[in-house]
């Protein structure tokens, strides 16, 4: 069945859905994007990633074309147009058409395109497995908070991951672990729950900042500091967040299990936290 998505304005059928290749999304990934979860066809978090698009927005000097209220009425339009009960709403900004030139162009309409994703996010198989993953060196560019669509070296991280015949990467910069291709990192020590702190080397998810807040209402204790892949690897659990994953447990880094090599209690834990705790604010 022929998605229905969102371009500029309209509903369209996927096919039919058509960008100018002048776009500057496309020759300069002069663009931002966000991924909000769909579970039980509501929203999580719908408020959480609408603000960080306007900071990523507002960091490039990019015009928000919708307000908050329309970005809403277009993401629920979108879940019923095709009908998503478990999956995701993708949407993307760019600084729009205009002939090829580095400067940002005095005038251009942003583009903004929405689009649905049908997947398993309750019971897929990373959930009941664990993620294996392989370090890398963060070879990315120096502003990972920005939520940009320059996401080619993330990419090649993955394909790295898939060739050593793991699942993901954790990515280090200075011998510190910045965080996954497309998620954030954390293991968890004692009764420590550990993960890096906010700033230009990792985008901070929404995923991240809600788990932290249920994990400490919760009496879990939270460090925000750098760690090593030595210092995960003697971990007793670790785990990623991320929009589309909520809390999965990472089993082997390097190929060093991690604890017994299963997911254990306390990811389990969180990640239910996570879910029942987020499912209460979703619209
Ligand atoms: N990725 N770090 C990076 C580099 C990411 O790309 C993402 C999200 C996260 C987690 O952020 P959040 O919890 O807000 O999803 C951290 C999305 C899911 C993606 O690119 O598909």
């Amino acid at each position: 069945m022929k998605r229905i998505v969102y371009v500029n304005g309209e509903y369209v059928t996927e096919d039919k859905a058509k960008i100018s290749i002048f776009d500057r999304g496309f020759l300069f990934a002069d663009g931002v994007y966000e991924v909000t979860s769909v579970l039980k066809r509501k929203l999580i978090d719908f408020q959480g990633h609408s603000s960080r698009l306007s900071r990523s927005l507002s960091e490039l000097q990019m015009e928000n074309p919708l307000s908050t209220e329309e970005l809403l009425s277009v993401h629920k339009e979108l879940i019923e147009k095709n009908n998503i009960t478990e999956g995701l709403v993708y949407l993307q900004v760019t600084r729009g058409a205009a002939d090829r030139d580095f400067a940002f162009p005095k005038s251009a309409t942003p583009t903004i395109v929405l689009f649905t994703q049908e997947k398993t996010m309750l019971g897929n198989l990373s959930s009941k497995n664990g993620l294996k993953v392989i370090s890398i060196e963060d070879q990315r560019w120096g502003r990972c908070d920005i939520k940009t669509v320059q996401l080619l070296y993330p990419c090649m991280g993955k394909m790295m991951a898939v060739a050593a015949g793991a699942d993901d990467a954790w990515m280090v910069k200075d011998g510190k672990v910045t965080e996954g291709t497309s998620n954030n990192a954390y293991i968890i020590k004692g009764n420590k729950i550990i993960t890096r702190q906010v700033g230009n080397e990792i985008l901070q998810g929404i995923t991240r900042s809600a788990l932290i807040r249920y994990a400490e209402t919760a009496q879990m204790i939270v460090e925000e500091r750098p760690f090593t892949i030595e210092e995960a690897k003697l971990a007793d659990e670790a785990f990623i967040t991320s929009a589309t994953l909520f809390a999965t447990a990472v089993v082997e880094i390097d190929e060093v299990s991690i604890g017994d090599g299963k997911p254990g209690s306390r990811v389990k834990q969180l990640r239910e936290l996570y879910i029942e705790e987020s499912l209460k604010t979703a619209i």
